[in-house]
């Protein structure tokens, strides 16, 4: 049985996706069957990995309308292990569609679990906030990841965040562990980026990964050429650090 990783921040632009796409390809380049779900109606994932996003069909829209059969809507990437369920814009309607449903919350879950053991991991990305399509990404995962910008008001939106996973493991999901948190885009010559980590690694001790991504522009051109870093520059700082983040991630095993 694979495991699931849902990667959650309400906070928009702190490094989801980016994360979900280049931890997803450096598992996968590890030998790993990889499936990344693209749950943002944003669609940067799918854009991301290669994929366009105006014509990559079927996609979540069709699970959740249900028009399209789960094995339909995984597409291959350009990587070797590494396939994807893609979104687009039109995930936005869908997601009113799902409020309106009985178990609306569990929907990914339930759609997810037929693929569960032909992938060793499952990536899920979610949009920056915390309503019905994370709810679903946090009922479908067994571990949350969480990336984090080193600035002073992520800390607020942590605890906030940390309420909200509490909650779901009283009701929705009561096996969802924090798989851990890691800085993104960090800045070694901000003293601000360095109190952050220190601060939060004091607090959060284990959770938080040791490998901090700094901030690279290799990472931020790669999706427009539809590649992972790993594909793209692996030799850069961004590269060799998600590489070193899923060492850590396989090794916890
Ligand atoms: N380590 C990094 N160095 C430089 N740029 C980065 C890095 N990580 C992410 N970026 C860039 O920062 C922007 C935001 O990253 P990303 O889209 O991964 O965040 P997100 O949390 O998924 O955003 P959203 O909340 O909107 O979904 C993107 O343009 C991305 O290319
Ligand atoms: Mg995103």
């Amino acid at each position: 049985m694979g495991r699931a990783f849902v990667f959650v921040n309400q906070k928009g632009g702190v490094g989801k996706t980016t994360s979900a796409i280049n931890l997803g390809a450096y598992l996968a380049g590890a030998g790993k069957q990889v499936l990344l779900v693209d749950f943002d109606s944003q669609a940067n994932l799918t854009s991301g990995v290669g994929l366009d996003k105006a014509a990559a069909k079927p996609g979540v829209y069709e699970l959740i309308s249900g028009t399209a059969e789960l094995d339909k809507v995984i597409h291959k990437t350009s990587v070797q292990n590494l396939e994807v369920i893609p979104s687009g814009i039109d995930l936005s309607g869908a997601a009113v569609e799902l409020v309106e449903q009985a178990d609306r919350d569990l929907f990914l879950k339930k759609a997810l679990q037929p693929v569960h053991n032909r992938y060793d991991y499952i990536m899920i990305d979610c949009p920056p906030s915390l309503g019905v399509l994370t709810l679903n990404g946090l009922a479908a995962a067994d571990s949350v990841l969480i990336p984090m910008q080193c600035e002073y008001f992520a800390m607020e939106g942590l605890s906030l965040l940390l309420q909200t996973i509490r909650r779901i493991q009283k009701g929705l999901n009561a096996e969802l562990q924090i798989g851990g948190i890691f800085f993104t885009m960090y800045d070694q010559r901000t003293r601000l980026a360095q109190d952050v980590v220190k601060e939060v690694s004091a607090y959060f001790r284990e959770k938080v990964f040791e490998t901090i991504i700094p901030r690279n522009v290799r990472i931020s051109e790669a999706p427009s050429h539809g590649l992972p870093i790993s594909h793209y520059d692996p030799g850069s700082s961004g590269g060799r650090a998600y590489q070193s983040l899923a060492e850590e991630v396989l090794a916890r095993g």
